[in-house]
This record gives C-alpha cells, structure tokens and sequence, in this order.
C-alpha cells in the first residue's frame, strides 16, 4: 500500500507525472493538491484501470491536509517555472514550496519528500529549514530531483555512441546540483565509454550542452515555459526507485540532491573530495526502506572534471546561503 503525492498537480509537469504516478502499479493511493483544476486532473486519471485510487484537492476546507494525510511520498512540482518575465524564480517558489513544506511537516511528517520546484538548489535547504523548525528535520528523506539532469546525459551520449536503443541502459552521473555551472556530469563514468575520437573541446561542448539543456527547451516552447514531458518522466523514475525502496527492493542507487547528514560517513569521503564543509550536494545515494541508506562518493575524477566541481562549489555556496536570510514574506 502506497499513497504518492503531488503538490502541483494541475501543471506542465504535474500533469504527466500524476499521469505516469496512476499507471504505476505499487501506488494504491494518488492524492492530488493545485491551486487550480485538481478536481478535473482527478476524475480524468480515476478512468485509468490501474490501482491507485485517485483524489483532487483545492485550497479550500483543509484541502492540503487531505491531500497528505497517510501519505508515504509527496513530489513536489508546485510554482513557476522559467518563461518571459519571470526572472527570480527564488522570489516566488520559495514562498509556494516554504508553504506546502508547513503543511507536510505537519500532517505527513515521515512521508519522503521529493522537490522537483526550482531552483531546487535552495528550494530543498527551504524545506528542510521548515521541517527542522517542526521538529520533524530527517536528512535521509528529504530529496532534490536532479534525474532530468542524468537523463539528459545518458541520452546525449547514447545518441553519441550512435544507438538511442542503448539509451535506458546508458547511466552517466551527474553531481554537484542542479543549475548551469552546478550541474557536473562525470562523463567519464559513464556506463558507456564515449569514443576514445571524442575530442577535449567536443567533450566540452557536450558538458555545456548537458548543464544549460533545459535551454534548448525554454527557447523551443518559445515563452510557453520549461520541460514538463522530460522532467515528469525523470520524476517518475525517480518516484519508482523511491517507492521500491519503501517496498523493500535493495541496491537501489540514483544521484540526488540531499543534506550531507543523511549519511555522515559517506558525506566525509565526499567533502574531501569536493574540498569544501557544504550541507547539500548532489551525488549518486543508496535508497533503502528508510530513505538515503548511503552518499556514495564520486570517485575518481579527471583533471577537467575537478576543475567543473571547483568551478561549481562558490555557485552552490550563494545557493545555499541564501536560505539562511530567508524570511516568508507575511
Ligand atoms: N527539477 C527539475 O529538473 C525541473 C525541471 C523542469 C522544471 N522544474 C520546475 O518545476 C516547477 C513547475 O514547473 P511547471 O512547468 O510544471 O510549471 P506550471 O506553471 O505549468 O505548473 C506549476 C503548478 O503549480 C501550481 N501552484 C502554484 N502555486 C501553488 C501552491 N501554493 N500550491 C500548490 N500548487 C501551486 C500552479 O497552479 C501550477 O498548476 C517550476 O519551478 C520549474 O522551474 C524543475
């Protein structure tokens, strides 16, 4: 038995991945929460014959806390996106996602908690400073989705090596966080080498391709906004491996952004490797029935990578840091 749920339901990405959430079979309960249309994305998905049982809220009459109430996940997609005129997504999304994060830590507080709202560099140290003001602050549940990033690079690469049919099987990792010059694939971890021919500025070209890839989305949806259909599938990816771990699948491993406490001794390696005391980082974690089981070092590196981790670490730093000064505006 397994209630997911999602905050933003009605949205580009909520939409999907509500839809991709209904058709996996180890969810029995769908709640869906929006400020809009919710009753509607609801009644639609109940025709689906799979087993969720599906339930839309509004605001009104206590609807977040319906919507969480027994939850055992909770993905959050809720606030703007990128689009002509909106230029500080912090300014805004940190105020919709400090807002639902209140309403988690107080009706589902051991629910495992994923943000998909950008920028989710900050949006994450957001709720956790929510939840450690309830009390309720448990690093090993509490994830930043980056998969969009990882599956941007698999893709890339397998349409390198030639062969989109390799692309699921592709894995490359992807780590630090989860905007521009944050975003680190570790191309040369990649399951699938790429050509030795694969020359260093080409390397480099791909490395930019894969840390400014929503771009390429944001400019084609020409003002309609950023990716939706790509990020509800690495969503739902990621939702399923969670929810495997719940049901007590083992081995389960995918980068994500999390608190360094969620696994002390992994979080050691790994500052020294980064060389800097940070709170959050993304790298490939261990998910296990309790949540993070453990942070899994990067590893070893090239001299171009380390210098992409160098270049990323002030970035994350200021992301970080601007969580501290964060006041709700009232
Ligand atoms: N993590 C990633 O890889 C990634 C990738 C793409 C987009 N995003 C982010 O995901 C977020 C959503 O993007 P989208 O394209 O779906 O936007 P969207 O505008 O299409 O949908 C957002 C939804 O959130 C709802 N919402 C707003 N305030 C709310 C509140 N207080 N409570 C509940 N719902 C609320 C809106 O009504 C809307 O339905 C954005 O912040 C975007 O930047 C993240």
């Amino acid at each position: 038995m397994v209630k997911a749920v999602v905050l933003g339901a009605a949205g580009g990405i909520g939409q999907p991945l509500a839809l991709l959430l209904k058709t996996n079979p180890r969810v029995t309960e769908l709640g869906l929460f929006d400020i809009v249309n919710t009753p509607g994305v609801a009644a639609d998905l109940s025709h689906i014959a799979t087993p969720a049982k599906v339930e839309g809220y509004l605001p009104p009459d206590d609807g977040l806390a319906k919507t969480l109430t027994g939850a055992d996940i909770v993905v959050i997609p809720a606030g703007v996106p990128r689009k002509p005129g909106v230029h500080d997504l912090f300014k805004i999304n940190a105020g919709i996602v400090h807002d639902l994060a209140v309403g988690i830590a107080t009706t589902a507080p051991k629910a495992f908690v994923l943000v998909i709202s950008n920028p989710v560099n900050s949006t994450v140290p957001i709720v956790a400073e929510v939840f450690k003001k309830h009390g309720v602050f448990n690093p090993k549940r509490l994830f930043g989705v980056t998969t969009l990033d990882v599956v941007r690079a698999s893709t890339f690469v397998a349409e390198i090596i030639g062969d989109l049919s390799k692309s699921p099987n592709v894995v490359v990792p992807v780590v630090g966080g989860h905007s521009g010059v944050t975003i680190v694939p570790l191309l040369s971890q990649s399951s699938h080498p790429l050509p030795s021919s694969f020359a260093s500025e080409k390397l480099e070209a791909l490395t930019t391709r894969i840390q400014f890839g929503g771009d390429e989305v944001v400019k084609a949806k020409d003002g309609a906004g950023s990716a939706t259909l790509s990020m509800a599938y690495a969503g739902a990816e990621f939702a399923a491996k969670v929810i495997d771990a719940l049901a007590g699948k083992k081995g389960l491993v995918a980068p994500s952004y999390v608190h360094l406490d969620a696994d002390k001794e992994g979080a050691a390696v790994l500052k020294k490797e980064i060389g800097k005391e940070l709170d959050y980082f993304s790298t490939n974690v261990e998910i296990g029935p309790n949540g993070v089981e453990r942070i899994i070092p990067l590893g070893k590196l090239t001299e171009y990578e380390k210098g992409l981790i160098a270049a990323a670490v002030p970035e994350l730093t200021t992301n970080i840091e601007k969580v501290s000064c964060y006041q709700r505006p009232r």
